[in-house]
Parts: structure tokens; C-alpha cells; sequence
């Protein structure tokens, strides 16, 4: 059976209703993972799980090691990623506690380690990414919200931002021109890495605020985490019913 690893987000930290069986320390090439990978049974499945920020929250979005965290998933077994991002919410419909299985990325980021394929290398590697997020897993995704009943958009381009500051109104508006829904800090280079290690992902992210300049005022971290409580049992929830 396949071997998830769930990456939580600001947010999720822990994984409630994880029965642990292992907490694994894993050394990489590229250094430390934000956190030990958690082994251990979830909604009766064997899973995996990784605090993105680490446990505590303490890694900001532009220097999170995303190149040890999935090296030490793929090392540690993951055979599929379900990412969970907290965002902000560009498009209308993309409201504080909606949800989006998002199906393409823009990056905004800049000076991240980035990619496998550099340094000693046999031979130079352009994977494709024409598709960033594995379909059958984002198909899954939408199923199982539908499912919990909770609200959700299929379908929604992320825009990754650098951070760890939140956005002007002038960048969110460019952002809006070039097609994105929605707006975080640490979707690249997630996915991109995964793809580079042949492993599925997908993202299940929560909106959490407006994004600068779409709503009357400005953005606070009480709003956020308000928002993140409300949302992050749905989000638990929808992980039980794709994994269960
Ligand atoms: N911008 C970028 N990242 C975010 C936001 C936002 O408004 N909200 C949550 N993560």
C-alpha cells in the first residue's frame, strides 16, 4: 500500500489522531530537516509526518530546508505528498476558511535552494513541470472535502511569494493579473523538489486572510489564527477520509 507523508503547514504542527510509532532523525546531504519525519498510524494507514516549520513553529517560509525535508521523506518511504498550505486569498471565491486543491504555481520566491540537480553531477536535468501537483491525488483531495462537505475550489493557481513579510497591495494586484488565486510562502520549492524525486503531491491549502489590498483593512496575525483554528479540524478531517 501506498506510503503517504503528510508536510503541515503553519498551523498544523501535529497531527492529531497520529498513534506514533517512531519519531526518525534524519541526516541528509543537504542538511537537517525542519523536524524528526513522525511515524505511525493515521485513520488505520501507515503514515508520515513532517512539520513544515518545525515542532515548535520556529522556521520561517525562506529557510525552511525543503531540500532535506524531502530527501529525508523519499529516504524515509513516502511514496505520494499531501502538503498542507495556509494562504491568502486572491480570487473572490477564495474566502477566510475556504478551502483549495490548487492545480498550478507560480513562483515569486527567490534565493532558495531549489533543486537536486546541481553541484556533482553526472548530467545537467530538466524535469517537467508542466503539471506541478499529481492529478490522481488532487482528485482524491476534492473527493474527500466534497465528502466532509467542506468548501472548495478544484481547481486555483498559487502564487509563491519569498516572505517572510506579507505582500503590498500592488504585488497582490499583479499577482491577480498573472492568474493567481491564491497566496503563500512555501508552495515552491516544495513541489518542485518532490517532482524531482519522482514523488506525487498535492496541496490541500486553508485561506486563512485576504491577501493585501482585498479586503477594508490591513492583514493581522489574530485574524490568521483565528481562521487557522476554524479550519485546521476540517483540514485534519479531510486527511482521515484520503487516507482512511
Ligand atoms: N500572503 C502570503 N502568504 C500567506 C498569506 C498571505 O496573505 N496568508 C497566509 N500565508
Amino acid at each position: 500500500m501506498t506510503v503517504h507523508a503528510i508536510i503541515g503547514g503553519t498551523g498544523l504542527t501535529e497531527l492529531d489522531g497520529l498513534a506514533l510509532r517512531v519519531a526518525q532523525r534524519i541526516e541528509t546531504p543537504y542538511g537537517e530537516p525542519s523536524a524528526d519525519i513522525l511515524r505511525g498510524e493515521f485513520a488505520g494507514r501507515e503514515v508520515l509526518f513532517l512539520a513544515r516549520h518545525g515542532q515548535p513553529h520556529r522556521i520561517p517560509p525562506h529557510q525552511v530546508n525543503y531540500r532535506a525535508n524531502l530527501w529525508a521523506l523519499k529516504q524515509a518511504g513516502a511514496q505520494a505528498i499531501i502538503a498542507v498550505n495556509a494562504v491568502g486569498g486572491i480570487h473572490a471565491a477564495m474566502g477566510t476558511g475556504h478551502f483549495c486543491v490548487p492545480h498550478q504555481i507560480i513562483d515569486y520566491s527567490y534565493g532558495r535552494a531549489h533543486t537536486f540537480f546541481e553541484g556533482d553531477i553526472e548530467h545537467v536535468t530538466h524535469i517537467d513541470f508542466s503539471h506541478p501537483y499529481d492529478q490522481a491525488l488532487r482528485e482524491r483531495l476534492i473527493a474527500a472535502l466534497a465528502t466532509e462537505g467542506v468548501a472548495c475550489s478544484s481547481h486555483g493557481v498559487y502564487g509563491c511569494t519569498q516572505g517572510p513579510r506579507l505582500e503590498t497591495a500592488a504585488e497582490i494586484a499583479r499577482m491577480e493579473r498573472d492568474g493567481c488565486d491564491i497566496v503563500g510562502m512555501t508552495g515552491m520549492p516544495e513541489a518542485a523538489l518532490a517532482r524531482e524525486l519522482e514523488i506525487p503531491y498535492a496541496c490541500l491549502a486553508l485561506v486563512v486572510n485576504p491577501a493585501a489590498g482585498k479586503s477594508g483593512g490591513l492583514i493581522s496575525m489574530a485574524e490568521i489564527e483565528a481562521a487557522l483554528a476554524g479550519g485546521i479540524g476540517k483540514a485534519r478531517a479531510v486527511l482521515a477520509r484520503i487516507l482512511g
